[in-house]
């Protein structure tokens, strides 16, 4: 019951990198939130929108946008080299309809390196690794400065499940308390898609993701 339900990453290394995308190739479970995404995006981004992920990885969430979504353009955000590279690889056949920044989420200048507002933020599987509650809400707060009127934040997170009595990484926080960092970031809705792969009792690394939407 004492194990910190949490990860630690070197994202920096390139067999790290590699290795980890490799075990984290998306299984059918982690698909409904990659599904739950596309919805959100199809119903509220221009079919030429432009669309910017947090923490682009090896970009599976980008590759499954960008099939869905063909005149999309797109841009991926990390401070990972070896995360770039993979992203870049798997991402060649969209040629220039893909950008990438090198860049660390905990300063603010990442936005300002972004060609034009976007209509849409994603991110998935990231911002809990950035440290904490304070952490999250510096890019919460980031992202309602970058996004214009309408756009929208869509970010599919590991969260502390309501009832657990697991202790947590302080990244993994509530649902509820994502909610109230989003409003005071200037959001003026915020909700949540879903939870996937709860695991209250008995949780591991990989369980209880959530999709937490707001819009500007
Ligand atoms: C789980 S991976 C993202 C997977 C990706 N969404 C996908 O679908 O393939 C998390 C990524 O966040 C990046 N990351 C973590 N902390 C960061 C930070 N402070 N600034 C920029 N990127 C960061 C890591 O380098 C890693 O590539």
């Amino acid at each position: 019951m004492s194990e910190v339900i949490g990860a630690a990453h070197q994202f920096h290394e390139i067999e790290y990198a590699e290795d980890w995308a490799r075990r984290f190739k998306p299984t059918p479970e982690r698909l409904h939130l990659f599904e739950t995404m596309l919805q959100q995006l199809q119903s509220a981004v221009p079919a030429d929108g432009y669309v910017v992920e947090l923490g682009i990885g090896p970009a599976y969430l980008a590759e499954f946008l960008l099939e869905r979504m063909p005149h999309i353009s797109y841009a991926g955000v990390d401070f990972s080299q070896p995360m770039l590279t993979q992203a870049a690889t798997r991402l060649a056949r969209y040629g220039d309809r893909v950008q990438f920044q090198q860049a660390d989420l905990l300063n603010d200048s990442w936005s300002a390196g972004l060609g034009g507002p976007p209509a849409a933020i994603v991110s998935t599987w990231a911002l809990h690794d950035l440290g904490g509650q304070a952490q999250t809400a510096q890019v919460y707060r980031a992202c309602a400065r970058a996004l214009p009127q309408g756009g929208l934040l869509l970010n599919g997170d590991f969260v502390k499940p309501d009832g657990t009595l697991h202790p947590f990484e302080p990244g993994r926080f509530s649902v509820s308390r994502h909610l109230e960092l989003l409003q005071e970031a200037g959001f003026s809705q915020a909700s949540n898609l879903g939870l996937w792969e709860e695991e209250i009792e008995a949780p591991t690394a990989s369980h209880n993701y959530a999709c937490l939407l707001a819009l500007v």
